[in-house]
Order: C-alpha cells, then sequence, then structure tokens
C-alpha cells in the first residue's frame, strides 16, 4: 500500500527559457491554476495524504506561500530542498527520512494526466505491496521519452531515449515504488549527462523481475507541458473540457472536499486566500450547491 507521495519540481526549465529564467516551471499557468496543481491532484486522487514537496532553493519560498502546511486542502505537505538538478532519483536521497519504512509514490510536477477511470486506476495500483510500477501511454514519439518494451504482457526491457524506435510506450512521470527504492538508490551512478537516471533504477527492478506496469489507455490523456508549444496545447486541452463542462480538471480543494478531507470553512480561507477570480467562484459554487 502507498500513503507517501513526492512531488519532484525542481529541474531548470531550460526548454521554457527565458519563461523561466526567474520562475520556477512548475508554477507557470496550465490554463487557469499553477501546473503544479496537476500532479499535486494526481496524488490526492490517490488518496495520498502525506506529500514531500521537493523543489530549487530559490523557489521553496513560493511553495510555502501557495500551499503552507497543507492543512485547508486536506494535506500534510512537508518541503525539501534540490541544490542542483541532479536527476529524478535523487528524490529518493532527498526523500530517505520522508519515505522512512513505507513504499513511495513519485510524479514530476510538469505532468499533465487526465481521463475517465484514471482515479479508479490510482486506487488499484497504490495497493502494490513490492516491486515498483510504471504507467505507461502510447505515444508518436517515443524518442523524445524512455520507453518500455512489452512482451506477453510483461516488460522485456527498459530503454532509455533511442531513435530506433523499439517500443511506442512511455514511461510517464509516475512512478510507485516499494521501500526498496532506498536501498536502490544508492547503487547508482551518474549518467553521461551527469544526471541519476530514472531507467537506470527501473532497470534494477527488472532485472529481479519486480518491475510492473499499467497502461494507460487511449481514451486517456497524458501530455507534455515542457515546450512553448506544448505548454499552450496543454492549456487549450484543459480550456476546452473545463468550458465545456463547467467542471475544473486538478482543482486540488474539490479533490480535498470529494476525499472529505476538508469542509466548507477550509474551502472559504481558501477563497480569501485566492481572492477575487473565476478560480474562487467556482470554490464558491462549491461549497453553495455541493
Ligand atoms: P526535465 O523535463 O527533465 O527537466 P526540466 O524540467 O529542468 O526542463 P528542461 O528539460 O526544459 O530543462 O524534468 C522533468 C521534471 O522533473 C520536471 O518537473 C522537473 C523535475 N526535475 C527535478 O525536479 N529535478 C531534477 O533533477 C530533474 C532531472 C528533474
Amino acid at each position: 500500500m502507498i500513503k507517501k507521495g513526492i512531488i519532484l519540481a525542481g529541474g531548470t526549465g531550460s526548454r521554457l527559457s527565458p519563461i523561466t529564467k526567474s520562475i520556477n516551471k512548475q508554477l507557470l499557468p496550465l490554463y487557469d491554476k499553477p501546473m503544479i496543481f496537476y500532479s499535486l491532484s494526481v496524488l490526492m486522487l490517490a488518496k495520498i495524504k502525506d506529500v514531500l514537496l521537493i523543489t530549487n532553493r530559490d523557489d521553496l519560498k513560493l511553495y510555502k506561500e501557495l500551499f503552507g502546511s497543507g492543512k485547508d486542502i486536506g494535506l500534510k505537505i512537508s518541503y525539501a530542498i534540490q541544490e542542483k538538478p541532479s536527476g529524478i532519483p535523487d528524490a529518493f536521497i532527498i526523500g530517505k527520512k520522508f519515505i522512512n519504512n513505507q513504499n513511495i509514490a513519485l510524479i514530476l510536477g510538469d505532468n499533465f494526466f487526465y481521463g475517465q477511470g484514471f482515479t479508479k486506476k490510482l486506487q488499484d495500483e497504490k495497493k502494490l505491496k513490492s516491486g515498483a510500477k510504471i504507467f505507461l501511454y502510447k505515444v508518436k514519439n517515443p524518442e523524445d521519452y524512455g520507453t518500455a518494451e512489452i512482451k506477453n504482457n510483461k516488460i522485456k526491457n527498459i530503454i532509455e531515449k533511442s531513435k530506433k524506435n523499439i517500443s511506442s510506450y512511455a514511461i510517464t512521470g509516475l512512478y510507485f515504488f516499494d521501500n526498496n527504492v532506498i536501498k536502490y538508490v544508492t547503487k547508482l551512478k551518474p549518467s553521461k549527462r551527469k544526471e541519476l537516471e530514472i531507467v537506470d533504477l527501473l532497470k534494477i527492478y527488472n532485472k529481479k523481475n519486480k518491475l510492473y506496469f499499467s497502461l494507460m489507455g487511449r481514451g486517456s490523456a497524458w501530455l507534455d507541458t515542457g515546450s512553448p508549444e506544448n505548454l499552450l496545447s496543454t492549456s487549450e486541452f484543459i480550456s476546452t473540457i473545463e468550458n465545456r463542462q463547467g467542471l475544473k480538471i486538478g482543482c486540488i480543494e474539490e479533490i480535498g472536499l470529494i476525499n472529505k478531507w476538508i469542509n466548507k470553512k477550509n474551502i472559504i480561507k481558501r477563497i480569501n486566500f485566492y481572492g477575487n477570480s473565476m478560480y474562487s467562484n467556482y470554490l464558491k459554487k462549491l461549497i453553495n450547491h455541493g
């Protein structure tokens, strides 16, 4: 069972420079809310309440201002600093104390997931007892991602970004690990680009036949946010769905309310904090009609 989650929200966001020269990528807008709301909401949908947010030293204050202790959204948020972007598995070194003797979920702060049945999938998969679980999504441009080669419904191989096009199943930025991750991460060596690589960590699990996968079907969306084009098209996707349905994607207060972690009073506090905005109007509707 997974009860704790880490959001990795550091990085340099170099592909989005100059936007990211003075703003942390995960605080940039995806349509009507900061990018980090979407990854945080994934952990909340998985009913994970205990969250460690890792970011750059200079950006920490901004996240603390935005979420505080997490109480008013029903969470317990702790914070940690990544001094430099030395790779995704670094999250397990930084988060060692937080993880303690538990299993752990990791989500990258720039990932966007959406789709019918996703919440159920998360809640099923979090029952993971041992091993690691990755979430795969079929893409047209697998050469831009780490991929998993599937054979007989099993992971045959983990492949780093490769032009050879062996698999079209990209490894998304959501991972569930058992507690062995703390031990395995110490075995990793920095790659040519001087980073610890998540694919190397996954390969350790795969060697032990302990790497499992869950496929996100074609009715779901895993979208990129890392380049200017992607940032815009993902915003447009969110705007299209939200304005058609009148429901918000990634509204952390709404999920807190649905999970029965918070009440009307907490939502009112968040409305006062946000001030007069469309987002606040949505929150007002939730507590007046909900
Ligand atoms: P990347 O997209 O690999 O890197 P980046 O966000 O710095 O952007 P760019 O490629 O344009 O330079 O990172 C994926 C996610 O992981 C993103 O949410 C940032 C986060 N991350 C860290 O917080 N620390 C790290 O050391 C790395 C490698 C990534």
